[in-house]
């Protein structure tokens, strides 16, 4: 299972005092060295955490293959273009939300055509998705050339059955269930995702997956058979700042074996 670490929040750090550290260049060597296999970076419109420059500076002098999650965006689009980085997951936003809340809507003007401009300037692109025959088979009809699987209802269904969220003034309101009731929708989740993983892999699409995995839930998705890289960054960030980024990225990989 391959990893790729997501940097945004290293980059969230530096922009709450607009200073220079800390630096998420300086995690991509730790991270190189630590054996990691990709870096992922959001380069949002509002750009409330990764930079111009961070991307312009990481694509330049990372030893690691780079994945740029973006919107559909005319400008966003053309900047990367230029800048050429190995891989481009698209991604939807909305500037209003604290993560990217679902899926890409595959009916999104232009989708096509933005996937072929990367493909003449020779990048790869993954559609992130949710789990769902549609989306798989649009993104495969558009020629991405893999899908990244949303794990984001997987992971708060988990959050609100395994940890403490749900005594806490964060619950995810409409997860506010029964038990039995949260088993049953875990399972459901979990089998879209073995189902879509599975179909993706028969149309040769390449199979990612992430959104909200964490040392708790990462080793259900892990083994899911057809998914070959996970994009992981908040808890291991949010790890780090506890333990050291490598040991952070240490602990991670251990559960990927
Ligand atoms: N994959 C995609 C497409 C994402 O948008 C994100 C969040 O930026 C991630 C993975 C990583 O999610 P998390 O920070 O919850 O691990």
């Amino acid at each position: 299972m391959q990893l790729g670490l997501n940097i945004d929040h290293i980059a969230t750090l530096r922009q709450a005092r607009k200073i220079a550290q800390p630096d998420p260049l300086e995690a991509v060597f730790v991270a190189a060295n630590c054996g990691v296999d990709q870096i992922t970076i959001h380069l949002r419109e509002d750009r409330r955490h990764i930079q111009d420059e961070d991307v312009r500076s990481i694509i330049k002098h990372s030893p690691l293959p780079i994945n740029v999650e973006c919107a559909c965006d005319v400008n966003i689009v053309e900047f990367l273009c230029a800048l050429k980085p190995f891989k481009i997951t698209l991604v939807p936003e909305k500037r209003e939300e604290i993560t990217t809340e679902g899926g890409l809507n595959m009916n999104t003007p232009h989708l096509k055509d933005i996937i072929k401009e990367f493909h003449k300037n020779h990048i790869k692109v993954a559609t992130f998705i949710d789990p769902n025959e549609q989306s798989l088979l649009l993104s495969k009809e558009f020629n991405a050339n893999g899908v990244e699987l949303h794990t984001g209802e997987y992971a708060n269904i988990s959050a609100m059955l395994y940890s403490s969220l749900r005594t806490h003034t964060n619950k995810i309101q409409s997860l506010d269930l029964s038990q039995t009731e949260l088993e049953r929708q875990l399972e459901v989740t979990i089998t879209a995702l073995q189902t879509y993983a599975n179909k993706a892999n028969e149309l040769k699409l390449g199979v990612f997956a992430g959104h909200g995995l964490n040392y708790q839930n990462v080793q259900t998705i892990a083994k899911i058979p057809h998914i070959t890289e996970l994009n992981i960054g908040h808890s291991i960030i949010a790890r780090a700042v506890i333990v050291g980024l490598e040991s952070a990225i240490c602990q991670m990989q251990k559960l990927l074996l």
